[in-house]
């Protein structure tokens, strides 16, 4: 059996619900342009890179802007997020979540923040996640974005764990392409129709413990 010596986990959509918040903020940047952004749509921007989901919102609106004005809508956009999430508490950290990472802590395994967000700090400290984590690597630590690999082979180097002993939790396809394109295993937080490309996949962290994967991953 190989050993679960570190878990990685993504952010937005698997330790806090922020998913939300990026769509309400995109929401209201799609309605000044005058186009209407369905929850849908959003789908497609989970787990892509701010600069990614602009571009990927105005090709749904149909509108081309220079990188002056795509810059300045970008801003805009994370200027409304910013708001939302300075508000955050620890009520929005989702179910399961804390007591998975303690009960990693407690079991000896390291764990670490492998987040495409330039927010996480802002995150992590409002919901007062920061002391459970080992190492945070996050969008202002990276070059590239995931589905690249980066973000997770950075956050197993700092908390000193080999590819092959981690374990990653992702909400969104690129993330799990990320973790197998790692060589680490990966468990899916949500639907298995979007997320079947996991080793694993769970509704939440609620339906995940350390004994769980040690079972699940015995084989693997
Ligand atoms: C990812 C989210 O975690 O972070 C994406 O799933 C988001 O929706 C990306 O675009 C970048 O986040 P931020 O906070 O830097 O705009
Ligand atoms: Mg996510």
């Amino acid at each position: 059996m190989s050993q679960i010596k570190a878990c990685l986990f993504d952010l937005d959509g698997v330790l806090v619900d922020t998913a939300r918040y990026h769509f309400i903020a995109w929401r209201e940047l799609a309605e000044e342009l005058g186009f209407v952004f369905t929850e849908q749509d959003n789908e497609r921007l989970k787990g892509v890179s701010r600069a990614a989901s602009l571009n990927i919102l105005l090709e749904i609106g149909g509108l081309t802007f220079d990188e002056a004005e795509k810059a300045r809508l970008a801003e805009q956009k994370n200027n409304r997020y910013v708001e939302y999430i300075s508000r955050m508490d620890s009520s929005e950290i989702l179910p399961g979540a804390l007591e998975f990472l303690q009960e990693c802590r407690a079991a000896g395994i390291k764990t670490a923040l492998g987040s495409a967000s330039k927010n996480a700090a802002t995150i992590l400290n409002n919901t007062g996640l920061t002391p459970y984590f080992d190492a945070i690597i996050d969008g202002t630590h990276t070059s590239a974005a995931k589905p690249d690999p980066e973000v997770f082979l950075l956050g197993a180097q700092a908390v000193g764990a080999e590819p092959a002993h981690c374990i990653v939790f992702e909400d969104a396809e690129a993330g799990i392409e990320a973790a197998t394109r790692a060589r680490m295993r990966s468990v899916g937080i949500g639907s298995p129709d979007t997320l079947g490309a996991a080793n694993l996949v769970v509704p939440s962290l609620a339906q995940v413990s350390v004994a769980g994967l040690r079972e699940a991953f015995a084989a693997v």
